[in-house]
């Protein structure tokens, strides 16, 4: 049962996040994303162009806008360039903030406390990337 203090925290990847698309979307197939690696997209609705990327652990997707909460810039400088060296974290390019992958809240950098902007993300059953929006 979720209760109000469930609700506390960075917000979980995949309730929240609007990149402006109002239909499920492929994005790519998962073996177009190395594992531990990430991938860039940038989708237009016709009313503007939408910045986000995938990370991939193993089977799991984490879908999140490419805007970083310090400053709003993109994360990636090298194109796909959203992970930490280690694999460990995504990486802000910028200033060097550092992001859990699972949820996106920022554990070091200028925005430390806050969170990435996730966007709804799954695999579907031929193993694509789908953007979900319902
Ligand atoms: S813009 Fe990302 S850490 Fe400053």
């Amino acid at each position: 049962m979720t209760t109000a203090e469930d609700s506390k925290g960075p917000p979980d990847p995949g309730t929240t996040g609007d990149p402006g698309i109002k239909a499920d979307r492929v994005l790519c197939d998962l073996d177009e994303i190395e594992d531990g690696e990430a991938k860039g997209f940038v989708l237009d609705d016709g009313q503007g162009a939408n910045s986000l990327f995938v990370v991939r652990e193993d089977r799991e997707v984490y879908g999140y806008v490419n805007a970083c909460p310090h400053m709003g810039t993109p994360l990636d400088c090298q194109p796909d360039g959203f992970v930490s060296p280690d694999g460990g974290y995504i990486l802000c390019s910028t200033h060097g903030a550092l992001f859990e992958i699972e949820d996106g809240f920022c554990v070091s950098g200028p925005c430390a406390g806050a969170s990435l902007e996730p966007v709804k993300v799954a695999l579907d059953a031929d193993d694509r990337v789908v953007l979900r929006r319902s």
